[in-house]
């Protein structure tokens, strides 16, 4: 039976075979005889038509699909095909030799037994511009021997370009451009040896050899790869070739290209050169300007430095110059604004100089001028205001004094003045721009006289940008809406009131009105304003009182109302604002508890609740898979254990509970958290022992640890001092320039430093700090804290320390102050310490340690108080002499000792003397500054100590 069934099966399998075989070949032969006619309108009948499969579709090369129309809407059967639209045959033969469905509305898939591929004598097929739903560019493609122009561009073809197109031995132009990601894996063109033109932009060439695309034919006119992901190093010799008319490479960010080439003679046909974002080593060579047909060239972000040559001013029939993101140094070319046919004018994000023309002579069509953040000066010229097209006038970020003209033309739609030395007022014209969207004019000196009459036909308008000027008057009469405007900010502009307006402004998503004098109770409508879209409020910095505002609270996703003199409670209606991911009330008078609801949520990032009178305990209902990353509850009245719950904060970065009466003992349930940078639980009610880790690497990111002002007591914690890795080993190089904090909101602390409370404005990733002051800490201080490398301050002061001071101190290489005052802290200060070469503040003062002060070095800048109350110091800068026996041990290091010194930390004797002297001088603001090239800066500002 079974052998029986295994015979059967072969057989049914030949049948099924030769069956197989002859329906494939009278299914060739019926694609063959078929007519061209009837295979065109099989063809049609095979798809469908739809108006969306031809939608309009731009790039800065091509417009496409402009006017479209189904083309093959009009085909009648009864007709011969040689008249239907898109069909051309030829004169004598009668076969179809051309066929143009570009934007037809067709959309469907298209097979491999298509009856598309039984007109065999097609030399140009253009299917550009339909939907070919995904199908794969058939093999069948192949086929069409006698093809001479095949455009399958934007059209929703996918995968793998067969191999076969390289069997199309007559193909003088290839167009795949714009599909949806075409892979490319064989460089079918090596074989091409007709080919002019080859556009396959948007596809995947990234395991295509760039060197592959060496040696086209010199009669190329058109290469076009676009954001093909084309990687490695290209020699590139295309700008050489002697007909190139269209160069786009543009796109591919891993494309090497090198330097620019010089060709001599060559490229004088060259109008479209996009290589942006390509990576070029060098300069903008002065041939460029022998490049006479040139109409569009963009080089933006490509690394380019030097000067922009003048030379560009001789390509007259540029359209669009676009060089902005490089590093373009030197004067701003006069001539490019005599440019005729300009219509885009690129160079912001370089770094230019001087001031701009006093008069052109082009610019008449110019839509685009961006010049934003370069260094230019001077006043802006009045034909500026007189530019007939100009839709974008963008020009922030530069150095530009005098006053905003009056504009002339009512097309401008975008305006960025901000960040210059503008003055005086708006200009009264711009009431008549009707297209404009956005008006930036933040941080100049302008005078604003906030008459809304002025915006009452600005219809367009989104945006309006006032921030950092002085804002004269605001007039509150308004009866009409600005009914787009999304984003208003008039920060630190001198206003002592609520902008009624504002009241207008239903579909506002953005309000920052930070740093003004608004004082008093927040008005009801306020809630109202931009009802369900408003996401973003900023009111930091100001003088409002009484009770938390009534918002709707729905969208908002940024709340900052921090430093103002708000009272009551938080109203529990913030629990509605379900997306909120920043909120900031600190330094305000708030009562009441925590809102459990802030506590649970999912989304809530940073809650700063600083400096309020918030009490009760601190809720416990953090969810796992929070969101936190910043609490801070500092100077508050909270007080009970910690709730457990923290530990469910995996994403917390920084923690700040000092100020308060939380009580318990050492929080143990952090030591997990892996992201914990800020630990601060100064002034607390904390006791007993410190114990061992709980885990086995404890606080693997710690950076700031203070405990200060506690009731700890015990010996130090040894094994915690032992796994502190972020304190033991900083790679300052790699994180140097690295401030805590994201997006709207930063860090800040206060902490103590150098022995004054300190608000560091921003947090340096690279701060690291120990404080376990005023506690009763006894025993001695282990030697393993001398690992600790990258601490910049070490406050023991105020504890019952005793034993000696560990000579492993002297590796504490960043140490800037050392605090070990009052404790019972015997033996000598060992010499080490004098390799402490940024110690600008030393407290060893009520110890009992006796013998000669280490001497040199910084231990030249501290004075008296350094060092008083002990038992038998001696030595500068203490009156007492040390005797010939204390004495010979005061020796300053050899001079050997010195040298290697330096070498160590590689910076020369001269730099360190600078830094003598410099000691703790503190203004409102100060630049923390480091003497050593490279090392970090960061701005602390004073704060009043309690
Ligand atoms: C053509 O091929 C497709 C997919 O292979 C198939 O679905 C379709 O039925 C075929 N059409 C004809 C007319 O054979
Ligand atoms: C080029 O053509 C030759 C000969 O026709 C063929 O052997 C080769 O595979 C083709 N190469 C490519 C990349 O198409
Ligand atoms: C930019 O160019 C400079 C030399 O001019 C080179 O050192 C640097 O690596 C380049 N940057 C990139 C991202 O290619
Ligand atoms: C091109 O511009 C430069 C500098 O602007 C000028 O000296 C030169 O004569 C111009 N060349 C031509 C061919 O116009
Ligand atoms: C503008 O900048 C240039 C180059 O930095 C400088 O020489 C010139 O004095 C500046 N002019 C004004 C008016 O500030």
């Amino acid at each position: 039976m079974g052998c029986l069934g295994w015979k059967y099966q072969l057989f049914c399998l030949l049948v099924l075979l030769s069956f197989l075989f002859h329906l494939q070949s009278s299914f060739s032969s019926s694609l063959s005889s078929i007519s061209p006619c009837s295979a065109l309108l099989h063809f049609n009948s095979s798809l469908s038509l739809h108006r969306t499969a031809s939608l309009s579709f731009y790039t800065s090369r091509i417009q496409m699909c402009d006017n479209s129309y189904p083309k093959t809407a009009s085909w009648k059967e009864d007709k011969d095909c040689c008249g239907w639209d898109g069909v051309v045959c030829d004169q004598t033969t009668r076969h179809v030799i051309g066929l143009d469905l570009s934007c037809s509305w067709l959309s469907g898939s298209i097979h491999s037994n298509s009856t598309l591929f039984s007109l065999p004598h097609l030399r140009t097929l253009n299917l550009a511009g339909n939907d070919f739903n995904y199908s794969l560019i058939s093999s069948e493609f192949g086929n069409f021997k006698s093809l001479t122009h095949l455009n399958l561009s934007n059209s929703m073809f996918f995968g793998k370009i067969p191999y076969e197109i390289s069997h199309l031995s007559s193909l003088v132009s290839l167009d795949l451009s714009y599909n949806s990601v075409l892979l490319i894996e064989t460089p079918v063109w090596k074989n091409l040896t007709q080919l002019r033109e080859l556009l396959l932009d948007w596809s995947n060439m990234s395991s295509i050899r760039p060197n592959s695309l060496m040696n086209l034919s010199s009669s190329f006119t058109t290469l076009s790869l676009h954001d093909c992901n084309l990687q490695g190093k290209l020699q590139n010799n295309f700008l050489c070739l002697p007909n190139i008319q269209t160069l786009d490479l543009g796109g591919n960010w891993n494309l090497d290209l090198g330097s620019l080439p010089k060709c001599n003679g060559s490229s004088i046909f060259l109008k479209f050169l996009d290589l942006f974002e390509t990576r070029f080593s060098g300069e903008l060579l002065d041939s460029i300007g022998n490049m006479k047909s040139l109409k569009h060239l963009n080089l933006y972000n490509c690394n380019l430095t030097g000067s922009i040559p003048t030379s560009l001013g001789n390509l007259t029939k540029l359209t669009t110059l676009d060089l902005s993101y490089n590093s373009f140094r030197g004067l701003l070319p006069l001539s490019l604004f005599n440019l005729p046919n300009l219509s885009g004018l690129y160079l912001h994000n370089n770094q230019l100089v001087g001031p701009l023309p006093n008069h052109v002579s082009g610019l008449l069509n110019i839509k685009d001028l961006y010049l934003s953040s370069n260094f230019l000066n001077g006043t802006l010229p009045s034909w500026m205001f007189n530019l007939p097209s100009l839709e974008s006038l963008i020009l922030d970020g530069n150095q530009f004094i005098g006053e905003i003209g009056e504009f002339k033309s009512n097309s401008l739609g975008y305006l960025d003045l901000g960040y210059n030395k503008l003055q005086g007022s708006i200009p009264r014209s711009i009431s008549k721009l009707v297209n404009l969207t956005y008006l930036s004019l933040p941080s100049n000196n302008l005078s604003i006289m906030l008459e809304l009459e002025m915006f009452s036909k600005l219809k367009n308008l989104e945006l309006l940008d006032f921030s950092n000027n002085n804002l004269v008057s605001i007039n509150n009469n308004v009866t009409y809406t600005l009914p787009k405007l999304s984003s208003l900010s008039l920060s630190s502009c001198n206003i002592s009131e609520f902008p009624i307006f504002l009241r207008i402004a239903t579909t506002l998503q953005f309000l920052d009105l930070s740093k003004n004098r608004i004082y008093g109770q927040v008005p009801k409508w306020l809630g109202d304003v931009g009802r369900d879209s408003l996401y973003f409020l900023d009111l930091h910095d100001n003088l409002l009182q009484g009770l938390f505002p009534t918002l709707r609270f729905l969208s908002l996703e940024y709340l900052f109302v921090s430093n103002n003199e708000l009272s009551g409670e938080i109203p529990s209606l913030i629990c509605n604002a379900s997306s909120l991911y920043v909120l900031d009330l600190s330094h305000n008078n708030l009562s009441g508890v925590v809102p459990k609801c802030l506590v649970h949520s999912n989304v809530l990032s940073v809650l700063d609740l600083r400096m309020n009178s918030l009490h009760g305990t601190i809720p416990k209902t953090f969810s796992k898979g929070n969101n936190f990353r910043d609490i801070n509850l500092n100077g508050n009245q909270l007080e009970g254990p910690l709730p457990q719950a923290l530990a469910n904060c995996r994403n917390l970065e920084v923690l700040d509970l000092g100020s308060n009466k939380i009580n318990g003992t050492f929080p143990y349930l952090l030591e997990g958290l892996l992201n914990l940078k800020v630990l601060i639980i100064r002034s607390n009610k904390f006791q007993g022992h410190i114990g061992s880790p709980k885990t086995k690497f404890p606080f693997p990111n710690l950076r700031i640890l203070d405990i200060s002002n506690n009731e700890f007591n015990g010996p130090l914690p040894i094994k915690y001092f032992k796994y502190l890795k972020a304190m033991t080993n900083v790679d300052e190089g790699k994180v140097a320039l690295n401030y805590m904090g994201k997006g709207y909101y930063q860090d800040s602390l206060n902490v103590m430093m150098k022995g004054s409370y300190i608000e560091l404005v921003r947090i340096q990733t690279v701060f690291t700090i120990i404080d376990f002051s005023n506690n009763s800490f006894r025993g001695e201080m282990p030697k393993i804290i001398g690992s600790l490398k990258s601490l910049k301050g070490l406050n023991f002061s105020h504890n019952n320390l005793t034993g000696y001071i560990p000579s492993s101190f002297g590796n504490l290489s960043n140490l800037e102050w050392l605090d070990l005052s009052f404790n019972k802290l015997i033996g000598e200060i060992p010499r080490q310490l004098a390799n402490l070469l940024w110690l600008e503040v030393l407290n060893l003062s009520h110890n009992q340690l006796t013998g000669p002060i280490p001497s040199g070095k910084q231990f030249n800048t501290f004075d008296n108080d350094s060092y008083i109350e002990n038992l038998g110091l001696c030595g500068f800068p203490l009156s007492r002499m040390c005797d010939s026996h204390e004495a010979k041990k005061q020796q300053p290091l050899t001079l050997q000792q010195k040298d290697k010194l330096e070498l160590e930390n590689g910076f020369s004797w001269q730099a360190i003397s600078m830094g003598y002297g410099c000691g703790v001088i503190f203004g409102m603001l100060m630049g923390y500054l480091m003497f050593k090239i490279g090392k970090p800066k960061w701005i602390v500002r004073m704060v009043k100590v309690e």
